[in-house]
């Protein structure tokens, strides 16, 4: 199969071009798009046979639920039942945005979508190119990340281009997603509700709504998003967890040990310590004191090291404030180690 690639200019989308993509969504086919948080990998959520390629091309496990994304907050009640008095105020704020929801199905979804499950995931994504890619294609979208599974997430078509090449139909090419981590899943079933998957909303935003929140601790899985090594990059990444001083000098004795192995090093460091590294191949994540920057860069600079050939990474913490947690989410589930 050929990948097509349809560029479209955010701030002057033409119809015409969507119009392109949509119909392949209505014909059954696969498209990537580009959403706030990263790229997705678009089907006809109402079509199993168009849901079950996303799995194929991904070489995603069949038990792994997808999102579906609308572009109208009411679709959200054909898709979902029994949804709880607190989803308004949450749709109201956050909507749209990179909130998923868990909420109890609607038999109108195929049971590929959900892997079974009595429940469903939905978002309604805040980048106006997907919102009208969604409207033009009449259809709730089912999508996960636009990658490989277990690979990091795409933030621009080259990235979902290096995965998918060939495995599908099109690909618009928007730029560079904002966010840069995907979005906080929230489900809704349980209560207090619970965070599965840390992500661009913070949790000090949702308690400005939830009386309580939980975050899921890993007992079982729930959501697969949380499969250990997920977001890996083909290099072997190790995270150094400790503060400052301490930080640095781990992560430069660690990186030059196993200089010395002849194995090839990469660091991913906060911008404040680029000089402590002297003679290393570093990379930047951001500003410590900025961690939607931090948040924007880290699957490219995976990635990068990844066209480098690095064979380990060795990465700083970051605090888990705000943005922080998804980050360090991330990042344990790359790690092989962490020490
Ligand atoms: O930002 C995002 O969420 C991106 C963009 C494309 O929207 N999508 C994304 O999809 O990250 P994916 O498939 O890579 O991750 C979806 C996560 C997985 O952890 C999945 O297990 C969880 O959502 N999920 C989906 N449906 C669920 C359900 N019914 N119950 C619990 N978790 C669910
Ligand atoms: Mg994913």
């Amino acid at each position: 199969m050929k990948t097509e690639i349809i560029e479209i200019n955010p701030e002057h989308i033409s119809p015409v071009s969507i119009k392109i993509a949509a119909k392949k969504i209505q014909e059954g086919g696969l498209v990537a798009f580009p959403t706030e948080t990263v790229y997705g990998l678009g089907a006809d959520a109402l079509n199993p046979k168009a849901v079950a390629k996303i799995f194929e091309a991904k070489k995603r496990p069949l038990e792994d639920p997808l999102i579906v994304h609308i572009a109208q907050k009411e679709d959200l009640f054909t898709l979902a039942e029994n949804i709880p008095d607190i989803t308004q105020r949450l749709t109201d704020e956050l909507w749209p945005g990179p909130l998923t929801l868990v909420l109890k199905k609607s038999s109108k979804i195929p049971p590929i979508v959900t892997a079974g499950l009595g429940t469903i995931a939905v978002r309604m994504p805040a980048n106006t190119i997907a919102l009208v890619f969604i409207e033009f294609s009449q259809t709730p979208i089912a999508a996960p990340s636009a990658n490989l599974f277990g690979r990091s997430s795409p933030i621009c078509a080259q990235h979902v281009l290096d995965d998918l090449d060939g495995r599908i139909d099109i690909i618009i090419d928007g730029g560079k997603t904002i966010v840069g981590v995907e979005s906080t899943v929230l489900d809704l079933t349980q209560n207090p509700p619970c965070i599965l998957r840390p992500g661009g909303v913070s949790i000090e935003r949702l308690k400005k709504i939830l009386k309580e929140v939980e975050i899921y601790k890993e007992k079982k899985i729930l959501s697969p998003g949380m499969y250990r090594r997920h977001y890996s990059p083909k290099a072997k990444v190790i995270l150094v967890e400790d503060d400052g001083k301490v930080q640095v000098e781990k992560v430069r004795k660690l990186a030059s040990c196993l200089n010395s192995q002849r194995c090839s090093i990469g660091i991913l460091a906060k911008e404040e310590n680029r000089d402590k590294y002297d003679g290393f191949n570093v990379k930047l994540l951001g500003p410590e004191n900025d961690l939607t920057v931090c948040a924007a860069n880290l699957f490219s600079v995976l990635r990068e090291f990844d066209k480098e050939g690095v064979d380990i990474i060795v990465a700083e913490s970051v605090e888990e404030e705000g943005l922080g947690l998804a980050i360090m989410d991330r990042l344990r589930k790359a790690a092989g180690v962490v020490l």
